[in-house]
């Protein structure tokens, strides 16, 4: 996630002398150097310039209380804003990992900022001023749509829908190419047929004036091919089966939460996974 961030702020402009990158790893170091010649690349926080105006945290949820408390007083004078990705991990926590009064902001992405096509959710703590929420904001557009919520805990109907929403997508595409299989097309050919039909679908919801009920109406014509099919969506209860796989991972991404902040936690939830 953080290489897709990075590949995504230089395609959009920002200079690669403005980006500093830390990965305590030597071999991952390596291996952003030959990704990110231009970019200055730091083995720790304390060779990073404490100047940053931000600091993005895109490392997993086990290590981010660690993080935090490593980064802590090299910041503590210019108290950067913080872009959290961490899943479940909440903007008090982070706060006071950090040692409070830090900007936070906390965010949750998905899968396809690897093609600067992501969906963001983002969420501003009390201390963050509206130019840090603009910087925010510019870096996760940098790979794909965001949109800002006035609640943190509508995070975790986030994560529900679009951050492990890829994932329905992924099994419906499944299901209707080897459908089409099952009907005489190759692999190949219903692969094409199904994925460009999604993002068919997908752009004209985004881009047409019709909600996707009247789409759905406007496609079906009276005893016809797409009546019999869907037909047998509403009988087996389909959308019924969607509402509560949903309401499941977001009850899942709460409980997450939770445990990542409760006091005997050791913070290993993992809400994308
Ligand atoms: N993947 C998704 O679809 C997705 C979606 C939404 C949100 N997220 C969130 O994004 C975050 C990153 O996920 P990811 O899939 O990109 O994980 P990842 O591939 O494991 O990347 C995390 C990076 O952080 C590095 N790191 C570990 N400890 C560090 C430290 N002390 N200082 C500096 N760098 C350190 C890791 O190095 P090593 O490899 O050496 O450990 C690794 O390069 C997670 O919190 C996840 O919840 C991911």
């Amino acid at each position: 996630m953080g290489q897709a961030l990075i590949g995504g702020l230089l395609d959009s402009g920002w200079p690669p002398d403005q980006i500093t990158v830390i990965d305590t790893d030597p071999s991952t170091g390596s291996l952003l150097e030959k990704n990110f010649p231009q970019c200055r690349i730091c083995a720790q926080a304390g060779s990073a310039p404490a100047s940053a105006q931000a600091v993005v945290l895109a490392v997993k949820p086990q290590v981010i209380r660690l993080v935090c408390e490593q980064i802590s007083a090299h910041y503590q004078s210019t108290r950067p804003l913080i872009v959290s990705i961490a899943a479940g991990t909440m903007v008090r926590d982070i706060g006071a990992w950090l040692g409070e009064e830090f900007p936070v902001v906390r965010c949750m992405p998905n899968l396809p900022v690897l093609v600067r096509c992501g969906t963001t959710g983002l969420f501003a703590g009390p201390d963050v001023s509206e130019t840090q929420r603009v910087l925010a904001e510019s870096i996760l557009a940098s790979v794909g749509f965001t949109l800002w919520l006035e609640e943190e805990t509508l995070l975790d109907a986030v994560t529900a829908v679009s951050g492990s929403g890829p994932a329905y997508f992924f099994f419906l595409i499944e299901a209707i190419l080897e459908a089409g299989q099952s009907l005489g097309l190759s692999a190949d050919q219903a692969r094409q047929l199904t994925v460009h039909t999604a993002l068919g679908a997908a752009r004209l919801v985004e881009q047409g004036d019709q909600d996707p009920h009247a789409l759905r109406r406007a496609v079906t014509s009276k005893g016809g091919t797409t009546e019999a099919a869907l037909e047998i969506l509403e009988q087996e209860g389909v959308k019924k089966i969607f509402a509560a796989a949903i309401r499941s991972a977001a009850q899942k991404a709460e409980l997450l939460s939770r445990s990542a902040t409760s006091p005997t936690n050791n913070n290993s939830s993992d809400a994308n996974k």
